[in-house]
């Protein structure tokens, strides 16, 4: 009789753990169905949100950036290191009322250090479109927009007429390409400063050298004669 009760008890605990187990394995199930078919439905679904965001995003960024294409740099950037800009601009004799341009301009360096140093108006122009955005982004956070302009122009088409100092950080080969706009363009008096390349023919008044790590970087500095005119 004993026996027979404790046979019944078991049977009983059996058919629970087997209902129990049953129960957890169709919810398993059911929330399998959902796990696989939810998340990867949802990240397909963000995921194409995001791609037209990025789309729409790039393609109107890249609009505003661009405005107009222009052809290839001539010289790819590379940035004139601060003491060189320092000394560049030390050299350029600023006085108030100067107007510098820095021709191919990068990341706008020099006439933002111009501009807040010296609260003088300068102008930067290059003709990656890249360049001109982070200047003026950069402009921006220095404080400086209101006398610092970026203009994604090529330069040997842009109008430098108004400029009382340049700046160049070129080649040679460039430089001697602008020679003739920079001497017939600007007026007599202008300081044209150039960083590590020369003018062929054309002596510089001042050959000055920053020394820059183990080495030096080299700046030359001339001035637009009156017979150029
Ligand atoms: C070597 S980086 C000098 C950057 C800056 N002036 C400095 O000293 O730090 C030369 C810059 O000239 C720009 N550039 C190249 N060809 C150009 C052109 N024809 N007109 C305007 N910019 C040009 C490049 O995009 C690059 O930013």
């Amino acid at each position: 009789m004993l026996a027979g009760k404790a046979r019944c008890g078991l049977l009983m605990i059996y058919c629970c753990c087997a209902v129990l187990i049953l129960m957890s394995a169709v919810c398993a199930r059911g929330q399998g169905a959902v796990n696989d078919a939810g998340p990867s439905a949802f990240l397909q679904a963000k995921g194409r949100l995001d791609a037209a965001a990025r789309r729409t995003t790039s393609r109107a960024e890249r609009r505003k950036r661009q405005g107009k294409r222009l052809r290839a740099p001539d010289v790819i950037y590379y940035a004139t290191p601060t003491d060189t800009v320092n000394e560049m601009l030390r050299l350029a004799d600023i006085k108030p009322g100067d107007v510098l341009y820095d021709l191919g301009s990068g990341d706008g360096r020099i006439p933002i250090t111009a501009a807040r140093r010296y609260n003088i108006r300068a102008v930067g122009i290059d003709i990656n479109p890249k360049m001109v955005w982070v200047s003026e982004e950069r402009a921006r956070g220095a404080g400086v927009a209101d006398r610092v302009r970026f203009i994604n122009e090529d330069m040997f088409r842009a109008d430098i007429s108004e400029a009382t100092i340049v700046t160049l950080y070129l080649s040679r080969k460039l430089n001697l390409l602008l020679r003739p706009k920079l001497l017939s363009q600007l007026r007599p008096g202008t300081r044209i400063l150039s960083h590590d390349f020369d003018m062929g023919d054309w002596k510089p008044e001042q050959k000055v050298r920053v020394p820059w790590f183990r080495g030096y970087r080299t700046i030359y500095v001339w001035i637009v004669p009156h017979y150029s005119h």
